[in-house]
């Protein structure tokens, strides 16, 4: 049998168009390769976030080149977003490569590979969306995880945030009907799926494109469907995240104590630049909403250090935010222009030293927060999905999506069991099933 193999760089997007693609190659007749060493096509799939994730794309390519002294027949591909963004020129960089697609052709991929195996570069880029991108939602996800997977609900961003790229590399929204999204649902839990996750670029403005629905419809419906046990959902975006968005999280049993809602920067004339459409106060009423109607919620946020024009004062306030909120967790990076976006016309105005600082002085704070955030799990009795088996001990997530490590003598894969605390480390919990404890 022939045998793929997968590379995925970027987001939840990436990750679950990287499910698909396996999905398809299995349907074709392929199997997972061990290695990429062994594996008859080689697939990239990039991000283009940042520019460290565009440079990791190139130097995996390097590495992936090599196959081809040991297999000349192997097939090399490269999609995603700086696919998308760059296509052509990645052949230029990597003549090597065979096949390039981007972020809404990726239901092509049977037919692109066809023309590569008769040894002709297969390129396609579309600059429209494709019509019939849909298709992808049919096959079914190669998943690692059991238990609980990712649902497409829509695509693309309509939101244009002067730093991002992701408008450019994935479109305008567009939201699938939601009788096909509760169908994706509905086979994952036959196949064993308990938790589901709902991704997309721009959660909270489901439907908007669609007219006759809303987000909460679709957490209603979702929740509907017999055997789903926990429900997330990424990335909230401030601005979308309504009341009612907040009222159905607190009344829908399954949804996970947890949201991730990037707040990018604290200071408002920042926020402007940014055209995020919320202040820092704005933002802030949203967080205390959240935990007016759920009290135990956990959130995660993004941050961006080093926006054109920031300075210490305006960084200070992101500080703020960070101590204000108690963050469980915080993904900061320093801002990296992206070309065609409108900050990458913006002059910088402090040097990449001083950002490295602030980004560095940032981490190290929030690292004392998140330990403080898990001290409070101490002795508590939390409930777990178990997702894997690691060298003898089991480890799963709580609702609010703390990793933890459980000792067990019974198998617990997949089971939903309550944990009794017995140990907190800085990104992770440990403890014993209750049931064996009785
Ligand atoms: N839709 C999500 C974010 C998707 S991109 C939202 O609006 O929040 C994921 C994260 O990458 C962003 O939250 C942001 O923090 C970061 N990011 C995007 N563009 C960036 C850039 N040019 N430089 C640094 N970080 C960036
Ligand atoms: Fe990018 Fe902003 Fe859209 Fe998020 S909301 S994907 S940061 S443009
Ligand atoms: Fe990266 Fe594209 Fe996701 S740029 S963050 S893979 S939408």
């Amino acid at each position: 049998m022939k045998k793929y193999y997968i590379r995925t760089f970027g987001c939840q997007m990436n990750i679950n168009d990287s499910q698909k693609m396996a999905g398809m190659l299995k349907t074709l007749g392929y199997e997972p390769a061990r290695d990429w060493e062994d594996a008859d096509i080689i697939l990239v799939n990039t991000c283009s976030v940042r520019e460290k994730p565009d440079q990791k794309v190139l130097s995996a390519l390097g590495e992936f080149k090599k196959i081809k002294n040991k297999k000349p027949d192997a097939v090399i591909g490269v999609c995603g977003c700086l696919a998308q963004r760059a296509g052509y020129e990645i052949l230029q960089k990597a003549p090597f490569v065979d096949m390039v697609f981007g972020t809404t052709n990726i239901h092509h991929l049977p037919k692109l590979l066809e023309e590569a195996l008769q040894g002709n570069k297969a390129v396609e880029i579309l600059e429209d969306i494709d019509q019939n991108e849909t298709e992808l939602d049919k096959y079914p996800t190669v998943r690692e995880n059991r238990y609980t997977a990712y649902v497409t609900v829509m695509r693309g961003c309509d939101k244009k945030c002067t730093y991002c790229i992701v408008p450019y590399t994935r479109g305008k929204e567009r939201s699938r009907r939601i009788g096909e999204i509760l169908q994706e649902v509905q086979w994952l839990i036959d196949d064993g799926v308990k938790e589901i996750h709902l991704i997309g670029q721009n959660v909270t403005a489901y439907g908007k494109d669609l007219g006759d629905v809303r987000f909460v419809d679709l957490l209603y419906a979702v929740a509907d469907v017999e055997g789903v046990e926990r429900i997330r959902f990424t990335t909230g975006h401030p601005r979308d995240l309504d009341e009612e968005t907040i009222k159905a999280m607190a009344e829908i049993p399954q949804i996970c104590e947890h949201l991730h809602l990037p707040i990018q920067a604290g200071s408002d004339r920042i926020l402007k630049a940014m055209e995020r459409g919320y202040t820092q106060k704005e933002y802030l009423e949203k967080i205390e909403l959240l935990k007016k109607y759920i009290p135990d919620i956990s959130l995660s946020t993004d941050i961006i250090v080093g926006f054109p024009g920031e300075t210490y004062e305006d960084y200070m306030e992101t500080i703020k935010v960070l101590k204000e909120v108690e963050y469980d967790q915080v993904f900061a990076f320093k801002y990296s222009p992206r070309p065609g976006t409108p900050a990458a016309q913006m002059p910088m105005t402090e040097d990449p030293k001083t950002l490295s600082k602030w980004l560095n002085d940032l981490i190290l704070m929030q690292k004392e927060i998140t330990f403080k955030k898990n001290l409070q799990y101490e002795g508590k009795t939390v409930e777990v999905l178990v997702e894997e088996e690691k060298e003898g001990r089991f480890v799963g997530r709580t609702r609010t999506n703390k990793l933890v490590h459980i000792e067990g003598r019974n198998n617990l894969l997949g089971e939903i069991v309550d944990v009794k605390v017995t140990k907190v480390n800085r990104f992770s919990l440990e403890g014993e099933a209750i049931e064996q404890l009785v």
